[in-house]
């Protein structure tokens, strides 16, 4: 393999830019040419590549977003729009793709790889959502934005003895708010898996009042229902003093954490090790600390369900 390309695409997510940096540096350590797809697939039709060199990744491996940008391209789906992105690569003599992003990303390396470019998919959303790897690059760090935030906000709920309903990301995903809800000590947790009851959220407030509690904070996936919804029916039904923070796109941004940038260190090596072994359609993961690798196809096809015990543990904890 002499020429491989790299793109981001979907939602970016912290720690998008070291994956790339571990792309291109592993490629040129090989002796590979690479090139950079700017704006993910909507840059495979429009032939918008960049090249890549050791200094064109210098000083990214701590900055958020993607130097490569992304976005969400409908004409890539159809199969004229496949058939010139493939077209476009091969005519610059690009012999394999890193894609790195979510499902949607993953679904198109399937169907470039099909064409036959050899395809490898990093798994990058803050939402981990993608199956086979127990962490997708950017959860972590959005994970940490928004337990910040809890904690930022617990300070003046404590002082105006409030209740506050903070929503975060994930449509149809509960991981970030399980994750952010446990960390941040929340006293109801919602997520898009599990129903949620509004008596219930309720009863945990009144009792934590009863015991003297100054404050409630609740975690709200956007997947569920809106935060200002379920913070007017709490209103509604205790009359407490209750407020609403939407934390939406600040938890795609900011530097990575030392885990997403090692994650991502290691998952975009790898991706250009499984290209030069001559790997199709394959995604790197996580799973228990190794780096393993998998079919997309098949990966998509797999489960991947929240932890119910580290529901019911921040039930408990939050009693
Ligand atoms: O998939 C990542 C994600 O951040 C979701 O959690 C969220 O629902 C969605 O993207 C928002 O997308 P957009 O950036 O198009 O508003």
């Amino acid at each position: 393999m002499k020429k491989i390309a790299v793109l981001t695409s979907g939602g970016d997510a912290p720690g998008m830019n070291a994956a790339i940096r571990a792309v291109v540096r592993t490629a040129i350590y090989h002796g590979i040419e690479i090139v950079g797809v700017k704006r993910g697939y909507a840059g495979l039709l429009k032939k918008d590549f960049t090249d890549l060199k050791i200094g064109s990744v210098a000083d990214i491996i701590q900055r958020g977003g993607t130097i490569l940008r992304t976005a969400r391209c409908d004409e890539f789906f159809t199969p004229e729009g496949r058939e010139s992105a493939v077209n476009n690569l091969k005519s610059t003599g690009v012999e394999g793709l890193v894609a790195i992003g979510g499902d949607g990303t993953f679904r198109g390396a399937v169907e470039i790889d099909k064409l036959g470019l050899p395809v490898v998919g990093i798994p990058g959303t803050i939402d981990n959502d993608i199956p086979c790897t127990q962490w997708t690059i950017g959860f972590d760090t959005a994970v940490n934005t928004a337990v910040d935030a809890i904690n930022k906000i617990r300070d003046t709920a404590t002082s105006h003895e409030r209740v506050f309903v903070i929503e975060v990301m994930g449509r149809h995903a509960g991981f970030i708010a399980l994750a952010a809800g446990l960390a941040g000590g929340a006293e109801s947790i919602a997520i898009p898996e599990r129903d949620y009851d509004i008596n219930e959220i309720v009863a945990r407030i009144l009792r934590g009042q009863k015991r003297g509690k100054l404050h409630s904070i609740i975690l709200v996936a956007e997947g569920v229902a809106s935060a200002l919804e379920i913070s007017q029916k709490i209103h509604k039904l205790t009359r407490l003093d209750t407020r609403v923070t939407i934390l939406g796109h600040l938890q795609r941004g900011g530097t990575p954490t030392a885990w997403d940038r090692i994650l991502a260190s290691k998952m975009g090596s790898e991706a250009v090790n499984l290209l030069m072994q001559g790997a199709r359609k394959r995604m790197v993961g996580i799973q228990g600390n190794k780096i393993e690798n998998f079919d997309i196809q098949w990966a998509l096809n797999q489960p991947h369900e929240i932890n119910m015990d580290d529901y019911i543990l921040s039930g408990i904890l939050a009693i």
